[in-house]
């Protein structure tokens, strides 16, 4: 594999979830293949899961891992070809990822959506600019439109607990007081988009997310509805696609409670954290034993180990 920017970029889903419920088995039978081999990790944004996972899943390969708070500390970045650049941006992305692809032999950023420049977001300009110029392998840890390292620890992490071979899974949206991106909804829709599964969205109107991403995937606005007989429960707020990081409504009702969990059918709780408690899900489910949370924040590991795996045989 070159580039690991989108779920679709794994060859075959389920192969490489048992690839990565193996690896998990065994981290460290592959140490010997990323010694000598050194990834930069570029963070724009926060992380708590995302910074030590695939820090951990590095050096597990062997690897020499490299960490940098690029958003704090680095330069700001000018993006534009043949800008005069005489305002607040020192240097330029041509010059940067060149420099930076000297360095180490992957690189993986982190760089959310701006939520206020919907072309520019599409446009993945940090990552393909970082493609375009590093001429090395790019990891998406989690860009403006899609979180694929998450979706594939979320694979991994029903494979482990699905109890039939289609399950029902629904993808609930909920309250949250501040915008956020849409990443995590559509990898978790590409990534359900392969499966074998019975794949339903529910948000209130008004909160579609991009139709080139949702293409038929079933979308019901009653979310009760919804949750019947539901086998797994993921849960995740987003703003306004349509109208761009806009907060239209925030509807509390919206929360997910013990309840809406008697609806489904033992339903496992998913959530990729962080999560605000009592805003999106109440402590009674996250503190349930149906909450699989940390498992699935276990699997970070794992599944950015298998994504430098994959990457690392084919350098
Ligand atoms: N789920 C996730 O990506 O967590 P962090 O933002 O803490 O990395």
């Amino acid at each position: 594999m070159n580039h690991y920017l989108n779920i679709n970029d794994l060859d075959n889903l389920q192969q490489t979830v048992q690839e990565a419920i193996e690896l998990k088995k065994q981290p460290l039978k592959f140490e010997e293949l990323g010694k000598g081999k050194t990834i930069c990790l570029l963070f724009f944004n926060n992380s708590l899961r995302t910074r030590l996972s695939t820090q951990k899943a590095a050096q597990n390969l062997g690897m020499n891992p490299i960490v940098m708070n690029f958003g704090a500390e680095g330069w700001q970045l000018e993006y534009e070809d043949g800008i005069v650049m005489n305002q607040n941006k020192s240097e330029h992305v041509k010059e940067a990822a060149k420099v930076i692809a000297q360095y180490c032999d992957i690189v993986a950023i982190r760089a959310f959506a701006s939520l206020t420049d919907k072309e520019k977001d599409l446009a993945e300009v940090v990552l393909n600019n970082f493609k375009k110029y590093a001429g090395i392998p790019v990891v998406n840890m989690e860009s403006a439109t899609g979180h694929p390292m998450q979706a594939l620890a979320d694979a991994i992490t029903m494979e482990e607990y699905k109890v039939k071979h289609k399950p029902k899974v629904v993808l609930s949206w909920a309250p949250h007081p501040k915008a956020l991106p849409h990443a995590v909804a559509n990898s978790f829709i590409e990534m359900m988009q392969l499966q074998d599964a019975d794949f339903v969205i529910t948000h209130p109107e008004g909160y579609e997310l991009d139709p080139n991403i949702t293409k038929n995937s079933v979308i019901e606005y009653d979310q009760k509805k919804a949750l019947e007989n539901a086998d797994f429960v993921y849960v995740k707020n987003w703003s306004s696609f349509k109208e761009y990081g806009e907060v239209m409504i925030n509807n509390p009702e919206w929360m997910l409670t013990g309840d809406k969990m008697k609806l489904t059918n033992n339903a496992k709780f998913m959530h990729c954290l962080p999560v605000r408690r009592n805003v999106i899900v109440t402590d009674e489910v996250i503190d349930s034993e149906n909450s699989i949370v940390i498992e699935q924040a276990n699997n970070r590991t794992y599944s950015a180990q298998t994504v430098l795996k994959k990457i690392l045989e084919d350098l």
